[in-house]
């Protein structure tokens, strides 16, 4: 464990664990709950959940992770001698390990509709709009098919195998420096380009004048699910990451960043893709097929004359979901390989493949869930959805439960005062208010959540 690195700039620090936290969560799942729930109302409300649940669970995983300074299954193992809370961490991986199955079949997808968007570029002067019938029967044939999602799931898990093996400084920061900023770049362009189109006013309006008569119980479940996901809560890779933070690094600062930066994310996303919905005059609660039915459509038409800049967008829009799932995709492959290198005492090349192979095997079967599997179902879900429910709705929300449990009762206080403050460099009553609601808010609010997601509530 001596030879551990950390991560070698504070900046790099903040960019790979942004990183893991932007992702499809932002770009496609968070304007797509904005548009079911009513836009700016469920906006305001997302970030009351992103403070009040968020941060404090942030912080808990990056407390467990720094303190005990190794993966996440072997963290628990060193901060409790219980058997029941040192299965926190396994848990974890496994959570880490199981969204990463069907995360890269989505992931493959990005880089298909990349490749397809640079492939059709205007003839002419002309805008060839192919249409939303086109984009729906591309998207039910290209996910039905047997080999080409098959060979995106290989190609997306060979990106993320490289810069993992690598490890912490060369792979993961130094590509989180690399590609976070592209990120950040094409995002201002393309928030930008949006205010020139038609639906612009419209779309905006949508998103900021808030309506609170919209306002109901589904809204704030649907805020802190999304919460939860969207910051990689409870799937192993805050803990991990922050096992490579230095003691100097400030918990609370950091967890604020990196909520702040995944929230601007998430309304940056919605502010590109609302006025191209509403010039195009697509309802905005179209549902998860938005990104990959809806938008191909919208964008080839949304600069009317100017079919130049209709290709351009959609084209630094798709590698944008490419850029933010590969982030993504590159925390969660980090979190069962620094279980399996250090726990198992393995090369950091070994582990790395292992956990790629048996991603790409099991993710090929979620991918082919969408075609030739489709018939194997179980509850009316195929095995792409099995893979979502199980993570989602119980995997992850038990992990948080007991993490908030862990971290609010049962961890050794003074370790984690030490952890909170930094050493004693941020005065103690500037933190305690996260103590206070990972004891007796947050485990009560994913009951509620869990309850919710079994359809109790
Ligand atoms: N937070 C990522 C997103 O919003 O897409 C998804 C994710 C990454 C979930 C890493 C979990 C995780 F550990």
């Amino acid at each position: 464990m001596e030879n551990r690195k950390d991560f070698a700039s504070k900046l790099g620090m903040v960019l790979a664990t942004a990183g893991s936290a932007v992702g499809l969560g932002n770009i496609w799942r968070f304007p797509v709950e904005a548009g079911a729930m009513g836009g700016a109302t469920f906006i305001l409300i997302y970030i009351l959940c992103v403070v009040a649940l968020g941060i404090p669970l942030i912080v808990a995983e990056f407390a467990v992770g720094r303190s005990a300074h190794t993966n996440t299954a072997a963290a628990f193992e060193r901060l409790t001698t219980s058997r029941f809370w040192r299965q926190t961490g396994r848990l974890g991986v496994l959570t880490g390990w199981i969204i990463m199955c069907y995360y890269v079949v989505v992931s493959g997808w990005t880089l298909a509709y990349l490749v397809k968007a640079i492939m059709s570029p205007p003839i002419g002067s002309e805008t060839v709009a192919k249409g939303g019938g086109y984009w729906q029967e591309f998207f039910t044939s290209f996910t039905s098919d047997a080999w080409l999602p098959t060979i995106c799931v290989l190609v997306f898990m060979l990106l993320s195998h490289f810069i993992i093996v690598r490890g912490v400084q060369s792979g993961i920061e130094k590509f989180s420096k690399l590609m976070m900023p592209m990120l950040f770049v094409l995002l201002i362009v393309l928030c930008v380009s949006s205010f020139f189109m038609s639906g612009a006013r419209e779309g905006l309006a949508f998103l900021f004048r808030p309506d609170f008569s919209q306002l109901t119980f589904s809204t704030i479940l649907a805020a802190l699910g999304q919460a939860f996901f969207s910051l990689s809560i409870a799937m192993g890779c805050l803990c991990t990451y922050a096992s490579y933070f230095s003691r100097s690094t400030n918990l609370t600062r950091t967890a604020f960043q990196v909520a702040g930066i995944d929230t601007l994310v998430a309304i940056m996303a919605s502010i590109i893709i609302f006025p191209a919905v509403f010039s195009a005059g697509i309802q905005p609660d179209a549902g998860p097929s938005l990104v990959f039915v809806a938008l191909p459509g919208v964008f080839e038409e949304a600069f009317g004359a100017w079919p130049w800049a209709s290709y351009a967008v959609s084209i630094m829009f798709y590698f944008l979901l490419v850029l933010a799932t590969l982030t993504s995709l590159i925390s969660l492959h980090e979190v069962p390989t620094a279980f399996l290198s250090e726990d198992f005492h393995m090369s950091r090349r070994k582990a790395t493949t292992i956990v790629s192979v048996s991603v790409v095997l099991v993710g090929v079967v979620c991918s082919l869930s969408w075609g030739p599997l489709a018939d194997v179902k179980l509850f009316d879900l195929n095995i792409f959805g099995m893979f979502d429910w199980v993570s989602s709705q119980i995997l992850l929300v038990v992990g948080g439960a007991l993490i908030t449990c862990f971290v609010g009762w049962k961890m050794d206080r003074a370790q984690l005062y030490n952890e909170l403050t930094s050493y004693g460099q941020v005065p103690l009553r500037r933190v305690r208010w996260i103590v206070y609601l990972l004891r007796w808010f947050a485990p009560f609010v994913i009951l509620l959540i869990f309850l919710s997601g079994i359809g109790l509530i």
